[in-house]
Protein backbone atom coordinates (compact mmCIF):
# COMPACT_ATOMS: atom_id res chain seq x y z
CA UNK A 1 0.00 0.00 0.00
CA UNK A 2 0.83 3.41 -1.03
CA UNK A 3 0.09 5.85 1.93
CA UNK A 4 0.62 10.25 2.15
CA UNK A 5 0.35 10.94 6.08
CA UNK A 6 0.32 14.49 6.37
CA UNK A 7 1.02 15.70 9.57
CA UNK A 8 3.63 12.77 9.85
CA UNK A 9 5.78 15.38 11.52
CA UNK A 10 3.78 15.63 14.60
CA UNK A 11 2.59 13.56 17.90
CA UNK A 12 -0.32 11.20 16.30
CA UNK A 13 0.57 11.85 12.44
CA UNK A 14 4.48 10.54 13.42
CA UNK A 15 2.68 6.57 14.96
CA UNK A 16 0.41 6.44 12.10
CA UNK A 17 3.22 6.55 10.15
CA UNK A 18 5.23 4.32 11.87
CA UNK A 19 2.63 2.12 12.28
CA UNK A 20 1.86 1.76 8.09
CA UNK A 21 5.61 1.57 8.32
CA UNK A 22 5.80 -2.14 10.33
CA UNK A 23 2.71 -3.13 8.44
CA UNK A 24 5.05 -2.97 4.90
CA UNK A 25 3.37 -0.31 3.14
CA UNK A 26 5.20 2.66 1.64
CA UNK A 27 5.11 5.67 3.39
CA UNK A 28 5.24 9.24 2.66
CA UNK A 29 5.44 12.13 4.89
CA UNK A 30 4.33 15.52 4.50
CA UNK A 31 4.26 18.51 7.33
CA UNK A 32 5.24 22.07 6.83
CA UNK A 33 6.93 21.94 10.44
CA UNK A 34 4.58 24.59 12.13
CA UNK A 35 4.02 22.26 15.27
CA UNK A 36 6.33 19.07 14.55
CA UNK A 37 9.84 18.47 13.96
CA UNK A 38 11.36 16.53 11.44
CA UNK A 39 13.15 13.95 13.69
CA UNK A 40 9.77 12.49 14.61
CA UNK A 41 9.41 11.68 11.05
CA UNK A 42 9.93 7.80 11.16
CA UNK A 43 12.95 6.26 9.39
CA UNK A 44 12.33 4.79 6.56
CA UNK A 45 9.13 7.31 5.49
CA UNK A 46 10.04 9.95 2.76
CA UNK A 47 9.51 13.38 3.58
CA UNK A 48 8.31 16.73 1.78
CA UNK A 49 8.53 19.77 3.88
CA UNK A 50 4.79 21.21 2.29
CA UNK A 51 1.76 23.28 3.65
CA UNK A 52 -1.24 20.92 2.64
CA UNK A 53 -2.91 24.30 1.56
CA UNK A 54 -0.33 25.31 -1.17
CA UNK A 55 -0.19 23.86 -4.77
CA UNK A 56 2.94 21.76 -4.14
CA UNK A 57 1.27 19.72 -1.73
CA UNK A 58 -1.91 19.13 -4.83
CA UNK A 59 1.04 18.35 -7.42
CA UNK A 60 2.23 15.73 -4.58
CA UNK A 61 -1.02 13.98 -4.27
CA UNK A 62 -1.48 14.21 -8.10
CA UNK A 63 1.53 12.56 -8.71
CA UNK A 64 1.84 10.15 -5.88
CA UNK A 65 0.25 7.10 -6.84
CA UNK A 66 -1.41 6.85 -3.27
CA UNK A 67 -3.80 4.68 -2.16
CA UNK A 68 -4.61 6.49 1.09
CA UNK A 69 -4.27 9.53 2.80
CA UNK A 70 -3.88 9.88 6.29
CA UNK A 71 -4.97 13.17 6.82
CA UNK A 72 -3.56 14.47 10.51
CA UNK A 73 -1.70 17.79 9.87
CA UNK A 74 -3.96 21.25 11.22
CA UNK A 75 -3.87 23.81 13.03
CA UNK A 76 -4.79 21.75 16.42
CA UNK A 77 -4.99 24.41 19.17
CA UNK A 78 -8.14 26.16 19.99
CA UNK A 79 -6.60 28.75 21.72
CA UNK A 80 -5.18 29.79 18.58
CA UNK A 81 -8.63 29.02 16.51
CA UNK A 82 -9.61 32.24 18.11
CA UNK A 83 -7.16 34.37 17.58
CA UNK A 84 -6.64 33.71 14.21
CA UNK A 85 -9.85 32.24 12.81
CA UNK A 86 -8.68 32.97 9.09
CA UNK A 87 -5.40 30.82 9.79
CA UNK A 88 -7.19 27.72 10.95
CA UNK A 89 -9.81 27.62 8.46
CA UNK A 90 -7.03 27.84 5.96
CA UNK A 91 -5.19 25.19 6.78
CA UNK A 92 -8.16 22.58 8.46
CA UNK A 93 -11.03 23.35 5.67
CA UNK A 94 -8.70 24.64 2.39
CA UNK A 95 -5.77 22.73 3.21
CA UNK A 96 -8.18 19.20 3.17
CA UNK A 97 -10.43 20.30 0.16
CA UNK A 98 -6.94 20.59 -1.56
CA UNK A 99 -5.86 17.29 -1.04
CA UNK A 100 -9.56 15.75 -1.83
CA UNK A 101 -9.44 17.50 -5.25
CA UNK A 102 -5.97 16.09 -5.87
CA UNK A 103 -6.65 12.42 -4.74
CA UNK A 104 -7.45 10.01 -7.37
CA UNK A 105 -11.05 8.19 -8.02
CA UNK A 106 -10.66 4.83 -5.75
CA UNK A 107 -8.17 6.10 -3.24
CA UNK A 108 -9.53 6.65 0.33
CA UNK A 109 -8.94 9.62 2.49
CA UNK A 110 -8.94 9.12 6.70
CA UNK A 111 -9.43 12.01 8.34
CA UNK A 112 -8.65 12.90 11.61
CA UNK A 113 -11.31 14.75 13.08
CA UNK A 114 -12.30 15.80 16.93
CA UNK A 115 -14.84 15.74 19.21
CA UNK A 116 -14.63 19.17 19.38
CA UNK A 117 -17.27 19.27 16.92
CA UNK A 118 -19.78 17.71 19.57
CA UNK A 119 -19.01 21.28 21.70
CA UNK A 120 -20.85 20.57 24.73
CA UNK A 121 -22.81 17.42 24.28
CA UNK A 122 -25.83 16.09 26.75
CA UNK A 123 -25.85 12.60 25.60
CA UNK A 124 -22.95 10.73 27.51
CA UNK A 125 -20.82 8.59 26.21
CA UNK A 126 -21.73 10.78 22.80
CA UNK A 127 -22.59 8.46 19.90
CA UNK A 128 -22.32 9.65 16.34
CA UNK A 129 -25.86 10.39 16.15
CA UNK A 130 -25.25 13.24 18.95
CA UNK A 131 -25.79 16.87 17.74
CA UNK A 132 -22.96 18.72 16.56
CA UNK A 133 -22.43 22.05 18.09
CA UNK A 134 -18.52 23.19 18.19
CA UNK A 135 -17.77 25.90 20.75
CA UNK A 136 -14.78 27.07 18.54
CA UNK A 137 -13.26 28.26 15.23
CA UNK A 138 -11.47 24.83 15.79
CA UNK A 139 -14.20 22.63 15.85
CA UNK A 140 -16.57 24.29 13.53
CA UNK A 141 -13.51 23.97 10.88
CA UNK A 142 -13.36 20.46 11.68
CA UNK A 143 -16.69 19.83 10.87
CA UNK A 144 -16.69 22.15 7.86
CA UNK A 145 -13.88 20.01 7.05
CA UNK A 146 -15.64 16.54 7.61
CA UNK A 147 -18.67 17.54 5.19
CA UNK A 148 -16.43 18.53 2.47
CA UNK A 149 -14.63 15.05 2.65
CA UNK A 150 -17.99 13.63 2.60
CA UNK A 151 -19.54 15.52 -0.50
CA UNK A 152 -16.24 15.81 -2.10
CA UNK A 153 -15.44 11.95 -1.86
CA UNK A 154 -19.37 11.32 -2.72
CA UNK A 155 -18.52 13.26 -6.07
CA UNK A 156 -15.35 12.33 -7.41
CA UNK A 157 -15.51 8.62 -6.37
CA UNK A 158 -13.39 8.63 -3.38
CA UNK A 159 -13.84 6.49 -0.34
CA UNK A 160 -13.51 8.26 3.19
CA UNK A 161 -13.06 7.70 6.78
CA UNK A 162 -13.62 10.50 9.46
CA UNK A 163 -12.56 9.80 13.32
CA UNK A 164 -13.62 12.21 15.32
CA UNK A 165 -11.12 11.45 18.12
CA UNK A 166 -11.39 12.06 22.10
CA UNK A 167 -7.91 12.95 24.11
CA UNK A 168 -5.25 11.46 22.83
CA UNK A 169 -1.77 10.91 25.16
CA UNK A 170 1.07 9.03 24.52
CA UNK A 171 5.16 9.61 23.63
CA UNK A 172 5.82 12.90 21.36
CA UNK A 173 2.69 14.81 22.33
CA UNK A 174 3.23 18.70 21.67
CA UNK A 175 2.11 20.50 24.64
CA UNK A 176 0.20 23.30 22.54
CA UNK A 177 -1.99 20.74 20.88
CA UNK A 178 -5.59 19.28 21.05
CA UNK A 179 -6.05 18.05 24.54
CA UNK A 180 -2.62 17.61 25.72
CA UNK A 181 -2.88 17.41 29.62
CA UNK A 182 -0.86 14.42 30.06
CA UNK A 183 2.28 15.73 28.34
CA UNK A 184 1.61 19.11 29.52
CA UNK A 185 0.94 17.41 33.52
CA UNK A 186 4.35 14.97 32.55
CA UNK A 187 6.81 17.53 31.28
CA UNK A 188 6.29 20.25 34.49
CA UNK A 189 5.98 17.36 37.14
CA UNK A 190 9.74 16.24 35.38
CA UNK A 191 10.88 19.61 35.72
CA UNK A 192 10.09 20.21 39.57
CA UNK A 193 7.24 22.79 38.42
CA UNK A 194 3.77 22.54 39.89
CA UNK A 195 1.28 21.83 37.54
CA UNK A 196 -1.77 23.84 36.94
CA UNK A 197 -5.36 22.41 37.29
CA UNK A 198 -7.91 24.20 35.70
CA UNK A 199 -10.88 24.78 38.45
CA UNK A 200 -11.99 21.51 40.72
CA UNK A 201 -10.01 19.17 38.56
CA UNK A 202 -13.40 17.36 38.27
CA UNK A 203 -13.97 17.57 34.54
CA UNK A 204 -13.95 14.74 32.54
CA UNK A 205 -11.99 13.64 29.76
CA UNK A 206 -11.73 10.51 27.44
CA UNK A 207 -8.10 9.77 26.80
CA UNK A 208 -6.86 7.22 24.79
CA UNK A 209 -3.25 5.86 23.97
CA UNK A 210 -1.53 7.03 20.71
CA UNK A 211 -0.93 3.50 19.83
CA UNK A 212 -4.54 2.40 19.91
CA UNK A 213 -5.29 5.51 17.34
CA UNK A 214 -2.47 4.80 15.18
CA UNK A 215 -3.87 1.18 15.36
CA UNK A 216 -7.54 2.66 14.37
CA UNK A 217 -5.62 3.68 11.51
CA UNK A 218 -4.27 0.78 10.04
CA UNK A 219 -7.90 -1.33 10.76
CA UNK A 220 -9.74 1.44 8.83
CA UNK A 221 -7.51 0.91 5.99
CA UNK A 222 -8.50 -2.62 5.77
CA UNK A 223 -12.31 -2.00 6.37
CA UNK A 224 -14.17 -2.52 2.85
CA UNK A 225 -15.87 1.10 2.93
CA UNK A 226 -15.63 3.94 4.63
CA UNK A 227 -17.48 5.49 7.53
CA UNK A 228 -18.08 8.05 10.32
CA UNK A 229 -16.65 6.59 13.79
CA UNK A 230 -15.97 8.12 17.12
CA UNK A 231 -12.28 7.15 19.01
CA UNK A 232 -12.50 6.99 22.55
CA UNK A 233 -12.96 4.74 25.45
CA UNK A 234 -16.46 5.53 26.62
CA UNK A 235 -14.96 5.83 29.84
CA UNK A 236 -14.61 9.65 31.89
CA UNK A 237 -11.30 10.49 33.86
CA UNK A 238 -11.68 13.47 36.03
CA UNK A 239 -8.15 15.50 36.11
CA UNK A 240 -7.23 14.76 39.14
CA UNK A 241 -6.71 11.15 38.87
CA UNK A 242 -4.97 11.41 35.58
CA UNK A 243 -2.58 13.66 37.53
CA UNK A 244 -2.42 11.23 40.48
CA UNK A 245 -1.50 8.67 38.65
CA UNK A 246 0.85 10.99 36.61
CA UNK A 247 2.63 12.19 39.90
CA UNK A 248 2.65 8.69 41.38
CA UNK A 249 5.04 7.66 37.81
CA UNK A 250 6.78 10.69 38.96
CA UNK A 251 7.79 9.54 42.12
CA UNK A 252 7.39 10.98 45.69
CA UNK A 253 9.08 13.85 44.76
CA UNK A 254 6.65 15.22 42.41
CA UNK A 255 5.58 18.54 42.73
CA UNK A 256 1.64 19.16 44.41
CA UNK A 257 -0.63 20.73 41.79
CA UNK A 258 -1.54 24.51 42.12
CA UNK A 259 -5.50 24.90 41.33
CA UNK A 260 -6.05 27.84 38.99
CA UNK A 261 -9.47 29.90 37.72
CA UNK A 262 -11.29 27.91 35.67
CA UNK A 263 -10.98 28.39 31.32
CA UNK A 264 -14.23 30.07 29.88
CA UNK A 265 -15.48 27.52 27.29
CA UNK A 266 -14.15 24.72 28.86
CA UNK A 267 -16.50 21.83 28.78
CA UNK A 268 -17.36 20.03 32.12
CA UNK A 269 -16.75 16.29 30.82
CA UNK A 270 -16.32 14.80 27.13
CA UNK A 271 -16.75 11.05 26.75
CA UNK A 272 -16.81 9.49 23.54
CA UNK A 273 -18.50 6.06 22.87
CA UNK A 274 -16.96 4.40 20.03
CA UNK A 275 -19.05 1.21 19.86
CA UNK A 276 -19.46 1.95 16.18
CA UNK A 277 -16.25 1.52 15.46
CA UNK A 278 -15.30 -1.24 17.89
CA UNK A 279 -18.19 -3.35 16.11
CA UNK A 280 -17.25 -2.59 12.09
CA UNK A 281 -13.23 -3.24 13.00
CA UNK A 282 -12.57 -5.08 15.71
CA UNK A 283 -10.58 -2.00 17.96
CA UNK A 284 -10.05 -2.84 20.89
CA UNK A 285 -8.88 -0.08 22.52
CA UNK A 286 -6.65 -0.70 25.86
CA UNK A 287 -8.98 0.61 28.94
CA UNK A 288 -6.77 0.45 31.92
CA UNK A 289 -5.30 4.16 31.90
CA UNK A 290 -3.51 4.07 34.84
CA UNK A 291 -1.16 0.83 34.19
CA UNK A 292 -0.18 2.56 30.56
CA UNK A 293 0.79 6.19 32.34
CA UNK A 294 4.38 4.83 33.76
CA UNK A 295 5.91 3.87 30.36
CA UNK A 296 4.41 7.26 28.91
CA UNK A 297 6.32 9.18 31.76
CA UNK A 298 9.71 6.81 31.19
CA UNK A 299 9.46 8.43 27.88
CA UNK A 300 9.00 11.92 29.05
CA UNK A 301 11.82 11.24 31.87
CA UNK A 302 14.23 9.81 28.93
CA UNK A 303 13.32 12.85 26.57
CA UNK A 304 14.08 15.03 29.45
CA UNK A 305 17.45 12.99 30.05
CA UNK A 306 18.58 12.71 26.12
CA UNK A 307 21.06 15.43 24.95
CA UNK A 308 19.49 18.23 22.85
CA UNK A 309 19.26 17.79 18.89
CA UNK A 310 18.77 20.91 16.90
CA UNK A 311 14.74 21.85 16.63
CA UNK A 312 14.22 18.22 18.02
CA UNK A 313 12.83 16.82 21.34
CA UNK A 314 14.59 13.62 22.56
CA UNK A 315 13.92 10.66 20.10
CA UNK A 316 13.74 7.60 22.43
CA UNK A 317 11.66 4.41 21.33
CA UNK A 318 8.28 5.36 22.03
CA UNK A 319 5.86 3.49 24.00
N1 LIG B 1 -4.02 15.38 20.28
C1 LIG B 1 -5.29 15.11 20.44
O1 LIG B 1 -5.73 14.79 21.54
C2 LIG B 1 -6.25 15.19 19.27
C3 LIG B 1 -7.59 14.87 19.49
C4 LIG B 1 -8.48 14.90 18.41
C5 LIG B 1 -8.04 15.25 17.15
N2 LIG B 1 -6.73 15.57 16.97
C6 LIG B 1 -6.30 15.90 15.59
O2 LIG B 1 -5.24 15.02 15.26
C7 LIG B 1 -4.36 15.64 14.34
C8 LIG B 1 -2.93 15.56 14.86
O3 LIG B 1 -2.86 16.26 16.09
P1 LIG B 1 -1.60 16.17 17.05
O4 LIG B 1 -2.09 16.21 18.43
O5 LIG B 1 -0.71 15.08 16.60
O6 LIG B 1 -0.93 17.59 16.79
P2 LIG B 1 0.52 17.98 16.23
O7 LIG B 1 0.60 19.46 16.22
O8 LIG B 1 1.57 17.23 16.97
O9 LIG B 1 0.46 17.44 14.73
C9 LIG B 1 -0.05 18.21 13.66
C10 LIG B 1 1.03 18.32 12.61
O10 LIG B 1 0.51 19.07 11.50
C11 LIG B 1 1.52 19.94 11.04
N3 LIG B 1 0.89 21.06 10.34
C12 LIG B 1 0.24 22.11 10.87
N4 LIG B 1 -0.20 22.92 9.89
C13 LIG B 1 0.17 22.35 8.73
C14 LIG B 1 0.01 22.71 7.36
N5 LIG B 1 -0.61 23.82 6.99
N6 LIG B 1 0.51 21.87 6.43
C15 LIG B 1 1.20 20.74 6.76
N7 LIG B 1 1.40 20.37 8.04
C16 LIG B 1 0.88 21.16 9.00
C17 LIG B 1 2.29 20.35 12.29
O11 LIG B 1 3.60 20.81 11.99
C18 LIG B 1 2.28 19.07 13.10
O12 LIG B 1 3.42 18.29 12.85
C19 LIG B 1 -4.87 17.07 14.17
O13 LIG B 1 -5.63 17.12 12.99
C20 LIG B 1 -5.75 17.29 15.40
O14 LIG B 1 -6.76 18.22 15.12
C21 LIG B 1 -5.82 15.55 17.98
Amino acid sequence: MNVLVTGGAGFIGSHVAEAFLAEGARVTVIDDLSNGCQAQVPRGAAFARLGVETAEAAALVKGGGFDLVAHLAGQVEVRRSFEDPRRDATVNVLGTINLLQAMAPGSRMIFMSTVAVYGDADQRPTTEEAPCRPLSPYGIGKLAAERYVEALARSRGLSATIFRCSNVFGARQNPHGDGGAVAIFTRRLIAGLRPQVFGDGLHLRDYVHVGDVARAFLLAARLRSGGLFNLGLGQGTTTLDILGWIRAAVGPAAPVPEHVAERPGDVRASVLSSERFERAAGWKPRRDLRALIPDVVRWYQAEADAPPSPGAPGRPGAP
